[in-house]
């Protein structure tokens, strides 16, 4: 993985990014010593270097119990607890994959929102799939998962029987709280342990995206190596120009101060969409608090060139971009010759898609530079598990040190349970009594 900041630098004052650097390595000190803001949530920091062989195989051991058993999987998480799996199984399947015969059951995601139709729709396709679960949850208490695991649990004891529905379901919870640690004792499912100081949107390295991740047939080892070496390479002894999520963290607080507010994740392979959800959640949580925070938006290109292309390029100047560039595909496809060349399209014959890609990658770069959009690329080898375990390690470490050095708290999320008290006593939930009696007051 590389970092270049050329195109951004020319944006800020000369030296500007560089003189972050007494700050960035107090943030790195901070995150090692564990004397920053959310000290009791750092367990992601050499998580990657703590994950033995052994865990690796008891993940495996449980993925195989369900790839035999399911022809599909449906994942019930949200927030940290389901987009680091999506991201990486989007990123690493064949997009068209669920359309063919597979050894590895179709990964479902739920339990992400409250839509009706949506899991009416869902629980109309599973009627003729043998399924299983994975219950994720760190609190245990999440209405959105809560709600969607309720009716996966029966519908799943009605086609199997009770006995047989506990053989593929498997919970991924806190050690001891919350609803979902409870069933899962009681009913006796397999289950894994969420460490306490490791917080939601920096769990995909733990079990809650591991096993969904080993589910759908990737190389979990190759994932986490990937990250180690990353761990490896965002060290502390690592100079800062040489570390990349130093240099990252750096040159983004270097732009939000020279005005720029919005960050665009920008991606040139469909099957990277989920990156930019998964990022958004990162950064977007962990830095957006106390009045400040850099918004982070996704497009994916070239789809969103015909949509928010003429915005990037030319609407209100705040923003700057951060390209994932992929290096080289996994296939090799062409663009066919053609006798009658109606289309106009051979001077293109025989090059190969990517290339094209790449020319628009390019072009689109220089354009929104002109455009006055600063510009930080990111590229990986390919996509592979090794490179998306990098970026994960990269990102995580790089919201870390930018969130310090913003000056808040990356690592909790106060503001999210504000709609959940108002839902909570419109609906009536025990406890929320005078919250309730407040709430019909406003709504007079
Ligand atoms: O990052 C976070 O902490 C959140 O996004 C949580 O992951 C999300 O709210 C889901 O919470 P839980 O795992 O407790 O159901």
């Amino acid at each position: 993985m590389k970092i270049n900041i050329s195109k951004a630098a020319q944006f800020v004052a000369a030296g500007s990014i560089e003189a972050y650097e007494p700050q960035v390595k107090a943030a790195q000190e901070a995150l090692e010593q564990g004397t920053c803001p959310g000290n009791d949530f750092l367990g992601w920091m050499h998580l990657p270097s703590s994950i033995t062989p052994e865990f690796i195989a008891e993940i495996n051991e449980t993925a195989k119990v369900l790839k035999e058993n399911c022809e599909a999987v449906v994942v019930a998480g949200i927030g940290g607890s389901y987009l680091g799996a999506r991201m990486v199984i989007d990123a690493l399947s064949n997009t068209f994959g669920w359309l063919q015969p597979s050894d590895c059951p179709r990964i479902l995601f739920a339990g992400n929102n409250i839509g009706e139709d949506y899991l009416s729709e869902l629980i109309g396709y599973l009627k003729g799939v043998k399924f299983g679960v994975i219950n994720i949850s760190k609190s245990g208490t999440t209405t959105e998962t809560a709600i969607t695991f309720r009716l996966l649990k029966r519908m799943c004891e009605e086609q199997r029987g009770k006995e047989e529905a506990k053989k593929v379901i498997v919970a991924i919870t806190d050690a001891k709280k919350g609803a979902a640690r409870t069933t899962a004792d009681k009913e006796g499912y397999k289950s894994f342990i969420i460490p306490d100081n490791v917080g939601g949107r920096f769990s995909v390295l733990t079990p809650v995206g591991l096993l969904p991740i080993a589910v759908a047939g990737l190389d979990i080892a190759a994932l986490v190596k990937g990250a180690q070496d990353m761990e490896a390479q965002c060290g502390l002894d690592v100079p800062f120009a040489e570390n990349p999520a130093a240099v990252y963290a750096a040159t983004r607080n270097a732009i939000y101060q020279s005005g720029k507010k919005i960050e665009i994740m920008a991606n040139y392979q469909p099957k990277l969409h989920n990156l930019g959800e998964w990022w958004k959640q990162l950064y977007g949580e962990s830095e957006g608090k106390d009045g400040k925070g850099i918004f982070p938006a996704s497009v994916d290109l070239t789809t969103d060139l015909h949509s928010m292309g003429q915005w990037i390029q030319d609407g209100e100047r705040t923003i700057f971009e951060t390209v994932i560039s992929v290096e080289t595909p996994n296939t090799s496809l062409a663009v066919p010759s053609d006798e009658e060349n109606l289309d106009g399209l051979n001077f293109l014959a025989g090059k190969r898609i990517d290339e094209v890609n790449k020319m628009a990658e390019l072009g689109t770069q220089l354009a929104h530079v002109d455009g006055g959009v600063p510009n930080i690329k990111i590229s990986i080898e390919k996509l592979d598990e090794y490179n998306i375990g990098q970026l994960i390690y990269f990102f995580e470490k790089g919201c870390g040190i930018s969130g310090l050095i913003l000056g808040v708290n990356p690592f909790d999320q106060p503001g999210v349970e504000a709609y959940k008290k108002n839902m909570f006593a419109l609906l009536n939930k025990p406890g929320y009594e005078a919250e309730s009696k407040a709430i019909q007051e406003r709504l007079k």
